[in-house]
């Protein structure tokens, strides 16, 4: 099966949460829980965290990713981070294009398009995500806007650059809702994103992408989502600020 050559990604999304002493306590917590762990798993930490999340976990099997970067090298961009920044402090992952992102402080595609190509060029590994948000849903364009989002966000992207690409599917009415995707609906827009990376770099690159769920996983529905064949992992918000309870999901994922 395809999905057997992809990499399984559950990749928490700490948001504005956890200090760096909350944070170091909760990596403290997470790395037992997540040992031996089946599928890659990388946590997106706040910027204030970072460096002492990447020391936290050398020699883990845990992975450490910033949740925004910009665009630009450098320059007078009060209060923004560059790639060469999360670089320079041993990051390895970056998320880009989420709906939070989008909603309060005004990204665009074309901005997420910036910072995605941005990342890649300094050798990060990129979450690009995208979604409807309810209204867009009722009114039945979810497929046609996940695959413009997906299109312009990945604008300029390489084929080559795609192995360091995920995107992650994530509708806006499941964050933080409490009310999840159905596995079916989570299926359907996880494979109409592989079908527009087949028609964007051939089947080969489709193939390979991970592409994940996000919105609403937790431990009670993430097996029957992460059974899908083309959901191939999870961004997790509120379920990965407890350690037994993102540990749940990062077992599913391993199965
Ligand atoms: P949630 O957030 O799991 O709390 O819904 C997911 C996300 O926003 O990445």
């Amino acid at each position: 099966m395809d999905k057997q050559n992809r990499k399984a990604i559950i990749a928490g999304n700490w948001k504005m949460n956890k200090t760096a002493t909350e944070a170091a306590e909760l990596i403290d917590a997470l790395i037992p829980a997540v040992k031996g762990a089946g599928c890659e798993v990388v946590i997106c930490t706040p910027f204030t965290s970072l460096a002492a999340a990447v020391e936290k976990t050398r020699g883990t099997n845990l992975h450490v990713g910033a949740e925004n970067v910009h665009f630009e090298k450098s320059g007078a961009y009060t209060g923004e981070i560059s790639a060469d920044m999360l670089v320079d402090l041993g990051v390895e992952y970056v998320i880009t294009g989420h709906s939070e992102r989008r909603q309060y402080f005004a990204e665009t595609d074309e901005t997420v398009n910036k910072r995605t190509r941005a990342a890649l060029a300094a050798g990060l590994k990129v979450i690009v995500c995208v979604g409807e948000n309810l209204a867009q849903r009722e009114q039945g364009v979810t497929e046609e806007l996940v695959r413009l989002q997906t299109k312009i966000a990945l604008g300029g992207v390489s084929a080559e650059e795609m192995k360091n690409v995920v995107i992650a599917y994530e509708p806006v009415w499941a964050i933080g809702t409490g009310r999840t995707a159905t596995s079916e609906q989570a299926q359907e827009v996880c494979a109409a994103i592989r079908k527009v990376l087949a028609e964007l770099y051939g089947q080969a690159v489709a193939t390979a992408t991970t592409v994940q769920y996000g919105g609403s996983m937790n431990a009670a529905n993430a097996d029957e989502l992460l059974a899908k064949p083309d959901v191939d992992g999870g961004l997790i918000g509120g379920a990965s600020l407890k350690a037994d309870a993102f540990a749940a999901i990062v077992a599913a994922a391993g199965k």
